[in-house]
Parts: C-alpha cells; sequence; structure tokens
C-alpha cells in the first residue's frame, strides 16, 4: 500500500502578539480607474448561474467593462477597518481569514504587453514597473499548460507575511483564500456570460523572478475570456 504523502500546513493559531507588517511597495505607474458599474447590474439569478457554471477554454477578448464588473464583484475593496498589523482590514466581495486578503490579482490583458496590478482599494489598473515580458512572451509561456487566446491571464499573488501577522501556521489559511477567491471568479464570470479556467500551476517561478524581497508567492493562476 502506498504511504500517503501530504505536506501539513499545521493548524492556524492567532498569535497572542500579533506582529507588525510592513506591505510590499510594488513598483508601479499611473493608476487607470476602470469605472464603477452602475448600481443595478442586471444579472442572471444565481441558481441560473450556478446551473450554468462550467470550465470553459476558449477565451475571447474581454471588453473593458466586463474586465470591470468582474473585479467590482470579485476583487474590490468595499470597506476598511483599523487593524494593528501595519495594514488594514478590509471587508471585500469574498470571504478571507482574518479579513486580510492577503492576494494580489495580477493581470496580463490581450491587447497589452506586460502586467497590471489590480488597486482594489481605488478600483484600478496599474502597469507594473518590471521587466516587460510581450504578451506573445505571456501566451509562448503558458502554452504548454493552456492556450491562452485573447484572454486575461490573472496571477493570483500572495503576501504571506499579512496573514502571518496575526496567525500561526498562516499558509494554510492563504490557500483556501486564493479558493474562496477563485471560486467567486468562476461564478461571476459565468454570470457576465464569460468564460473561466483556473489553473493548477502556482507560478511562483515568476514571483521570484519579481525579486520584491521574497515576500510574494504564487498561488495560482486562471484565464478569463470572452464566450
Ligand atoms: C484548483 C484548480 C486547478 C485547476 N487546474 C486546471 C488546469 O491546470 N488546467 C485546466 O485545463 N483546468 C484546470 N482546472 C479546471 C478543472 O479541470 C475543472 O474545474 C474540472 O474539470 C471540473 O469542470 P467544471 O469546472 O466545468 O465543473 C482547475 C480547477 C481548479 C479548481
Amino acid at each position: 500500500m502506498l504511504d500517503m504523502i501530504w505536506t501539513d500546513l499545521g493548524s492556524p493559531v492567532p498569535r497572542e502578539q500579533s506582529l507588525s507588517y510592513q506591505p510590499v511597495s510594488w513598483p508601479v505607474g499611473e493608476p487607470f480607474f476602470l469605472t464603477s458599474p452602475p448600481e443595478i447590474v442586471a444579472l442572471p439569478v444565481l441558481s441560473d448561474v450556478i446551473e450554468g457554471r462550467r470550465t470553459r477554454r476558449s477565451f475571447g477578448h474581454v471588453s473593458l467593462a466586463q474586465l470591470s464588473q468582474w473585479l467590482w464583484l470579485t476583487g474590490r475593496v468595499m470597506a476598511v477597518g483599523h487593524s494593528n498589523y501595519g495594514f488594514p482590514l478590509t471587508q471585500r466581495p469574498v470571504p478571507s481569514a482574518g479579513a486580510i486578503h492577503p492576494i494580489h490579482i495580477v493581470l496580463s490583458r490581450s491587447d497589452q504587453d506586460g502586467w497590471q496590478l489590480y488597486l482594489p482599494d481605488m478600483h484600478a489598473l496599474t502597469p507594473l514597473l518590471i521587466p516587460e515580458q510581450t504578451r506573445s512572451e505571456v501566451r509562448d509561456e503558458l502554452l504548454p499548460v493552456i492556450d491562452i487566446q485573447n484572454g486575461i491571464v490573472v496571477r493570483f499573488i500572495a503576501e504571506q507575511g499579512k496573514t502571518s501577522a496575526k496567525y500561526v501556521n498562516a499558509d494554510s489559511l492563504i490557500w483556501r483564500d486564493v479558493g474562496a477567491l477563485v471560486g467567486q471568479m468562476a461564478l461571476v464570470a459565468e454570470a457576465l456570460a464569460c468564460n473561466f479556467c483556473p489553473m493548477g500551476i502556482t507560478g511562483h517561478d515568476w514571483c521570484a523572478r519579481l525579486k520584491l524581497e521574497g515576500r510574494l508567492v504564487g498561488t495560482g493562476l486562471a484565464v478569463f475570456g470572452s464566450r
């Protein structure tokens, strides 16, 4: 019989004394503000969205309006609260352990070279000032795992130190936070009649290349495209 191989990440426990953590300062350009979706956005009823959701792997070009609505309903900051951890706690559309939201959303759009960081408090995108990767280089790099076509590539990049400021054994919380986000992204993509495919690769090698003090970890990718 094969022995089970399982990496025990330990059970998280809040620290008796929380740590103070200085968040990573990303090298970014000017923010580009996405428009807030109108108050009343006609979306299908939830049960139809749940019944209809499937992973679909054809990815057309996503309009800025669709991207804006998708990020609004999955990633934006809705309320900000005080903390002693060195950064604020936030409420967003998805749950997060300790309301910490350690996952950054980084995008490659079909019509642009380079990578963009989503700024959830401003509902804006900003170019990452890192060695430029052209869109065709992004496509070629991912081709062994998926043909991204004209889809948006989404990287989930975790800032482990944030969750670790509050919890001992924080890592499993981060993996579960990514899962909560990916699940909601899949449902909202379906509600917008768009296609979405989560990817098993972590993309951690890309993070390591960023050299941002080794504080960011790749915790997955996804592709989001029009139908
Ligand atoms: C964590 C995770 C990783 C996945 N990785 C991949 C992947 O690397 N490539 C792929 O084509 N689909 C991937 N998928 C999509 C699954 O294959 C898909 O969800 C599964 O076949 C069930 O289909 P459904 O989403 O339509 O219910 C992944 C899904 C999840 C949740």
